[in-house]
């Protein structure tokens, strides 16, 4: 079974930003849920929080079986952890045909290639309802000002293994999502120099009202 340690640490801290920011009752697309330790915990812990995990093709199997473990997953009242479905950002196909009160990703942007990134703000401006968020939770830079020693070591290390990958400038990201109509909301510290990135879709979406 795939398990991450990092997602012990972080799933707490994480939860609490989360419980600050999402409605009631949301409706929550996760995207490269990984090894799904973050959608099992939330789902445990927030009542009637509905929450769709999403993977590659490639590792959707192992998080499916992740998810069906032996017995079943704990969940909060009204809860609802959904089946996991395919989703690779850069896939406009793949993308759900239904709207979402939140798109949350944990740790996936330093991962996917930075051309991936503009595919991933345009597919969440296009499934979020009006006011709905985004949140980009990992470690970030502003304009190349990285905000720890920790984070520049990292980034290194990341590129060292693909040059494609390393940690991303958050002030790029904020540009492009409000072009696409994601309003830059907040820029939450989180424990180990990591950051929530959070916009809000805010205008009425034209593409989704088309058939
Ligand atoms: C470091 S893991 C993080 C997994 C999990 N969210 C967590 O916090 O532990 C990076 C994830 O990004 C996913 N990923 C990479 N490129 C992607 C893409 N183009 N579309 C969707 N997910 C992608 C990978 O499949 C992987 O699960």
């Amino acid at each position: 079974m795939l398990h991450s340690p990092a997602c012990e640490r972080n799933k707490g801290p994480i939860l609490a930003m989360l419980q600050d920011w999402l409605p009631e009752g949301a409706q929550v697309l996760e995207i490269g849920s990984g090894s799904g330790q973050h959608a099992a915990f939330f789902c445990g812990q927030v009542p009637e929080l509905v929450w769709q995990p999403s993977e590659r093709e490639g590792v959707l199997a192992m998080l499916q079986a992740q998810l069906v473990t032996p017995n079943p997953i704990p969940l909060a009242f009204g809860a609802r952890l959904l089946p996991p479905i395919p989703l690779d950002v850069t896939e406009a196909g793949q993308w759900p045909h239904q709207s979402f009160d939140a798109v949350f990703t944990a740790n996936t942007c330093h991962i996917m290639p930075a051309l991936a990134l503009p595919q991933l703000l345009a597919g969440a401006a296009r499934v979020l309802v009006p006011g709905g968020l985004l949140l980009l939770y990992g470690p970030f830079h502003d304009r190349g000002v990285h905000t720890a020693a920790s984070n520049i070591a990292f980034d290194e290390h990341l590129r060292s293994l693909d040059p494609a990958m390393g940690v991303r400038d958050a002030v790029e990201l904020q540009e492009q999502g409000a072009a696409l109509g994601l309003q830059p909301l907040a820029d939450v510290a989180m424990p180990a120099n990591n950051r929530t990135l959070i916009f809000q879709q805010a205008a009425l979406n034209a593409s989704r009202l088309q058939p």
